[in-house]
C-alpha cells in the first residue's frame, strides 16, 4: 500500500490493559492485553464496533492517558505511565487528530493564529513560509490564514485539524475516526491527504475506524478489535480477501460494496465490557462456535498466512 515501511517499530505496545471501575466492584475492561508494533512510515488500523476500546486504545498510545498494566515504547523509550512534566520532549514527536475537533479551536481567534500556536508553546521558530506549507500539505489555499473557524466547511475543517497535528512535525499521527463525519467524496480527499502526507513526510499513523472499506484505503496493516482485545492482525489487504477470525469475517459481511461469498454476518448485541464473557469473548455470536469455546480463551498466534489470529478454530 502506501509508503514505505521500515523495519524499526516506532510504536510498541506490550500487553495493555485498561480498566474502569464503574461501581459496586466492577470493573469495564476497555482495553486487555493488546500488544503490537507499528513500524516507521506504517500505517495501521484500528477496526472493531462501538464500544470495543479504539478511542482508549488511542490515547493510550501517545500517553494522553495511562494504562492499568503493559507498556507503550515510543521510538525505544518507554512513554506509559510517565508524568507529563517527564513526557514534555517527546510530546511534538506523536499528534492525534480528531473526528471533528474544530470545536478545540477558538471561535474568535484567526485559523492562521491558530496553528502557529504550538510553535510558539514549544518556542519553536517559524517564518511566513511556515504557515504556507503547512497549508498547501493540506491542501488549504494560504489566503484562509485570516478567516474565522466556523466559516469553514466539514473538509476544510478536518484539513485544518490535519493541519495543526502537523504543525509540530511529528512522527506519529494516531487519528480518532478521521473522516467518518464527511460524506464520502470528502472522506476520498481526505484519505488522499493522508496518502501525501505519509508519502512525503514519511509519517507513521495508526487511524481508528469502525468502517473497513475506510480502512482498506489508509492503512498497510489491521487490528481487528472485540472487546477491548486484538482478535485478528494482518496485511490489509489479504486479511480483508481472506478474513481468519470468524469477527472478521462477520464484520466483512456488513460492507455492502465488497462481494463476500460468507454466510456470517455479524448477529445480536457486543456482550458488555463489565462481563466479557469466559474463554472466547466471541462466543456468544461466533457463527463457529464449538464447546471448546465457552471455557478456554483463544490468545493471539500467527497463523498461516502471517496473520495473527485469537481464535481456536481460523479458517
Ligand atoms: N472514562 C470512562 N469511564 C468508564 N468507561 C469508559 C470510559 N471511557 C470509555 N469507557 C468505556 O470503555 C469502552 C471502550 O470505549 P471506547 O470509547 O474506547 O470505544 P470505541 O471503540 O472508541 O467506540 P466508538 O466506536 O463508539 O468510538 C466502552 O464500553 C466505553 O463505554
Ligand atoms: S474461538 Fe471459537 S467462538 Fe471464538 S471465534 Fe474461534 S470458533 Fe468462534
Ligand atoms: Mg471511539
Amino acid at each position: 500500500m502506501q509508503g514505505k515501511a521500515s523495519s524499526a517499530p516506532l510504536l510498541e505496545v506490550t500487553n495493555l490493559h485498561r480498566r474502569y471501575p464503574v461501581g459496586k466492584g466492577r470493573v469495564l475492561h476497555a482495553v486487555s492485553g493488546v500488544s503490537f508494533t507499528v513500524r516507521r512510515g506504517e500505517a495501521l488500523a484500528l477496526v472493531g464496533e462501538s464500544g470495543c476500546g479504539k478511542s482508549t486504545l488511542g490515547r493510550l498510545l501517545i500517553a494522553l492517558d495511562r494504562p492499568d498494566e503493559g507498556e507503550v515504547r515510543f521510538d525505544g523509550q518507554v512513554i506509559s505511565g510517565r508524568s507529563d512534566r517527564s513526557l514534555r520532549a517527546v510530546r511534538p514527536r506523536m499528534q492525534m487528530v480528531f473526528q471533528d475537533s474544530l470545536s478545540s479551536f477558538n471561535p474568535r481567534r484567526r485559523v492562521g493564529d491558530a496553528l502557529l500556536e504550538p510553535l510558539k508553546i514549544h518556542g519553536r521558530s517559524y517564518d511566513s513560509s511556515t504557515l504556507e506549507r503547512l497549508l498547501v500539505q493540506v491542501g488549504l489555499p494560504p489566503d484562509i490564514v485570516g478567516r474565522f473557524p466556523k466559516t469553514f466547511s466539514g473538509g476544510q475543517r478536518q484539513r485544518l485539524n490535519i493541519a495543526r497535528a502537523l504543525v509540530l512535525q511529528p512522527e506519529l499521527l494516531v487519528a480518532d475516526e478521521p473522516v467518518s463525519a464527511l460524506d464520502v467524496s470528502l472522506q476520498a480527499q481526505i484519505i488522499n491527504v493522508f496518502h501525501d502526507l505519509r508519502a512525503e513526510l514519511g509519517l507513521s499513523c495508526v487511524f481508528i475506524s469502525h468502517d473497513l472499506s475506510v480502512v482498506r484505503q489508509m492503512a498497510d496493516r489491521v487490528a481487528v478489535m472485540y472487546l477491548g482485545r486484538i482478535v485478528e492482525l494482518g496485511e490489509t489487504l489479504s486479511l480483508m480477501k481472506h478474513p481468519a477470525h470468524p469477527y472478521t469475517r462477520a464484520l466483512l459481511e456488513s460492507i455492502p460494496r465488497l462481494h463476500h461469498p460468507l454466510p456470517d454476518a455479524l448477529q445480536g448485541d457486543v456482550p458488555s465490557p463489565v462481563d466479557v464473557p469466559q474463554g472466547c469473548p466471541f462466543h456468544t455470536r461466533c457463527p463457529s462456535v464449538q464447546s471448546r469455546c465457552a471455557h478456554e480463551r483463544p490468545v493471539l498466534r500467527p497463523v498461516e498466512g502471517g496473520r495473527d489470529v485469537a481464535c481456536h478454530y481460523p479458517v
